[in-house]
């Protein structure tokens, strides 16, 4: 049996206060589970707050939802690695389609932040997505493989080993449409033949975000290409996203 990852993308959502209450909440509904990991990707500034909450618990890890390349500088609102990781982070996400499509991250930027957390010793949770007038043009594998060779490029075999990928299509994010679990299951396939392609050693972890909820989950994950769920919406209450980690891990 495949481990799964559940990660819960909370976004601009949760304050300190709120980050504690949601832990405690969240840890008194799960128990750890040998083939199950969860990430929490909290703001920024409920990074602490989580990553003390969670302590305890070894299948728990917190990430910073964007790190800037760059180790310090004159970059105003940015948190650079060491922040994070001073913070406690154990990794981020990177080039999520709201940094990318709202913030105008570009692939090569994506790249240079896959490579500074790799070398700080942190995990990047890439996020690639077409947007759906891609979809519609029928360029959704070009566009992924671009923006993964873009945010993989210069990243050496054994360093692919520490990456997780996200698939995630823009259409998809917030929206409460999905792609059916075979659509997502054929774009993971294609990402599996290029990590292959970048000389990848075994088997990197790929999973599927957009408008995962509970009454889909167990379908999406029921896909052998999907190592687990990125989620937004549906992880921002503990008892709901308990109710999910749930599903396919078997709690
Ligand atoms: P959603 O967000 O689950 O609310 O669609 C997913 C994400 O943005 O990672």
């Amino acid at each position: 049996m495949r481990d799964l990852i559940y990660a819960a993308n909370w976004k601009m959502n949760h304050s300190l206060a709120e980050s504690r209450a949601y832990a405690a909440r969240f840890l008194s509904l799960t128990e750890p589970r040998t083939n199950r990991s969860l990430w929490f990707f909290p703001p920024s500034v409920s990074l602490v707050a989580t990553v003390e909450a969670f302590e305890a618990r070894a299948d728990i890890r917190v990430g910073a939802q964007d790190v800037h390349w760059e180790p310090k500088g004159a970059f105003t609102g940015a948190t650079s690695i060491p922040l994070a990781q001073g913070a406690g982070a154990v990794g981020a996400l990177v080039g999520h389609s709201e940094r990318r499509h709202v913030f105008g991250e570009t692939d090569a930027e994506t790249g240079r932040k896959v490579k500074a957390l790799l070398a700080a010793g942190l995990t990047p949770l890439l996020c690639v997505g077409e947007k759906i007038d891609e979809r519609d043009a029928g360029r959704t594998d070009a566009v992924v493989k671009r923006q993964l060779l873009a945010g993989l490029e210069g990243v050496t075999p054994a360093d692919l080993a520490r990456v997780i990928i996200a698939y995630e299509p823009v259409w998809a994010i917030g929206t409460g449409r999905n792609a059916t679990p075979s659509d997502a299951a054929a774009v993971h396939l294609g990402i599996r033949v290029a990590l292959k392609g970048l000389g990848a050693p075994g088997r990197i972890p790929i999973l599927y975000g957009g408008s995962v909820n509970r009454g889909n989950v167990l379908a999406l994950l029921a896909e052998p290409d999907l190592d687990g769920v990125l989620v937004g919406g549906a992880s921002l209450d503990p008892e709901g996203w308990a109710e999910i980690v749930g599903i396919g891990a078997g709690d």
